[in-house]
């Protein structure tokens, strides 16, 4: 019987579905349910959005099929501020926008086109180390129950959804949060990115140096609970609460070395906190398309989200280590960093992928920008526990943590010192 009546309600379902299609006034209906207050999903942007899953690959989607997207673990970039869904058409990107709901979910209609804007320039990365005397003396003053207290007070707002009051308001204690820590030293820049459609602005600090050429550090500030994004808790402990106190730290205690006069860039240094990563690296993609057009050079960005979960890799018998993301990076500084960790740390990493534009390196990469991303481990043995409520700081290892800012401070201190890069 249980079973009938399930069958029946999937029948009625499946047939329902495709009707919405056919009858405007059913579909409408349906859209002004699910973007009504009860539901709270905010859809009222139920406007078409233009998202890339791939390096050949672009689509029209709703908001709501973002959702599904991420939901199937789909990645994407959402290029919609960057691109106007006219020029996409103009451009031969996509086709017409189809109104078939299943062309719409099977993602059929994307055009195969070949659109890596600008090619990724190779740098010569130092292949010996230069500093380590000094920058394991600043391992010193890494200070773990600061990372755990402001990780604490972090991933204690409600969520950080980007598209939310709680949102906002974490972007506001992030941003009180670097500017005490740059207010002594006037030549240091903090700047709130505004971003169009959103209130969560993502963050850029720069300690200027010699050279206008950027090295940059990123993490993303924003969080989400995927079953609805505008209601539920998303504490977002390890995803990316954790990249950001890492880099936090991290750029805390290059600052005691700025202060002691025994650290002086001479590439620019920056650490970069984006905004609404989840909902399709809105944030990154909207900072370094603004590099592009300003013709920034960027001679290597790293991103660190997720730093904080290791019980994935124990529960199988294998020791914690870093997840080196091979696919959608750059070769030349993923060899920098194997580099760094070699000599720096006490962990080994393994190389893993994780997919077209997992995370806000790719929207550096996308613009012509060399990129790595470095994970808590093998992509397998990831925190399972992100985009829910159980997303929480007492599931992560502080040692892992510690290691992830040893590595930072390492890439940040090297690189941003390194002469003749080209
Ligand atoms: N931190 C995740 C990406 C991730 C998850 C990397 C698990 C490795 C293991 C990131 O915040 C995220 O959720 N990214 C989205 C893609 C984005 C473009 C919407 C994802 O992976 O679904
Ligand atoms: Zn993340």
């Amino acid at each position: 019987m249980r079973l009938l009546i399930l069958f029946s309600v999937f029948a009625v379902f499946v047939t329902a579905f495709p009707l919405l299609d056919l009858i405007p006034e059913f579909r409408s209906t349906f859209n002004q349910l699910i973007n009504s207050n009860i539901f709270q999903i905010n859809l009222q942007d139920n406007k078409d959005r233009l998202i890339k899953l791939g390096p050949n690959e672009f689509k029209i989607v709703s908001e709501i099929e973002k959702l599904n997207l991420k939901r199937q673990n789909k990645n994407f970039i959402d290029l919609t501020n960057q691109i106007s869904i006219e020029k996409a058409i103009e451009d031969g990107l996509i086709n017409k926008p189809t109104t078939s709901i299943w062309d719409r979910f099977f993602l059929i209609g994307a055009k195969q086109i070949k659109t890596l804007k600008n090619p990724i320039p190779v740098y010569n990365y130092p292949t010996e180390l230069s500093y380590t005397k000094e920058v394991k003396s600043l391992f010193e003053l890494i200070d773990i129950d600061l990372v755990f207290k402001k990780l604490t007070k972090f991933s204690s707002f409600f969520t950080r959804y980007y598209k939310s009051q709680h949102g906002f308001d974490s972007a506001n204690w992030l941003y009180d949060q670097l500017n005490k820590l740059i207010s002594e030293f006037k030549e240091i820049s903090i700047t709130k990115i505004h971003h169009d459609g959103w209130d969560q602005f993502s963050i850029i600090v720069s300690i200027p140096g010699e050279l206008k050429d950027k090295v940059i550090v990123g993490a993303h500030q924003d969080s989400a609970n995927l079953i609805l994004p505008n209601i539920m808790r998303a504490p977002g402990a390890d995803d990316d609460g954790s990249g950001t106190v890492t880099t936090l730290e991290s750029l805390r205690v290059l600052l005691q070395a700025y202060k002691d006069k025994t650290f002086k860039p001479y590439n620019t240094l920056e650490f970069h906190y984006y905004s609404a990563e989840e909902g399709g690296l809105l944030g990154s993609v909207d900072v370094f398309s603004r590099y592009s057009a300003q013709n920034e050079t960027v001679v290597g960005m790293l991103q660190q989200d997720m730093t904080g979960y290791t019980q994935g890799s124990i529960d199988k018998g294998i020791e914690p280590h870093f997840g080196l993301i091979s696919d959608y990076t750059s070769i030349e500084l993923n060899e920098f960093l194997k580099l760094i960790i070699n000599n720096y740390n006490n962990i080994s990493y393994l190389e893993t992928q994780c997919g077209y534009a997992c995370s806000d390196h790719a929207s550096a990469l996308e613009n012509g920008y060399p990129s790595s991303f470095l994970i808590e481990s093998d992509f397998k043995y990831t925190n399972k526990f992100i985009h829910s409520n159980l997303d929480t700081i007492d599931r992560l290892d502080f040692d892992h943590i510690k290691e992830h800012i040893k590595l930072t401070i390492a890439y940040a201190y090297e690189l941003s010192l390194a002469k003749k890069l080209y």
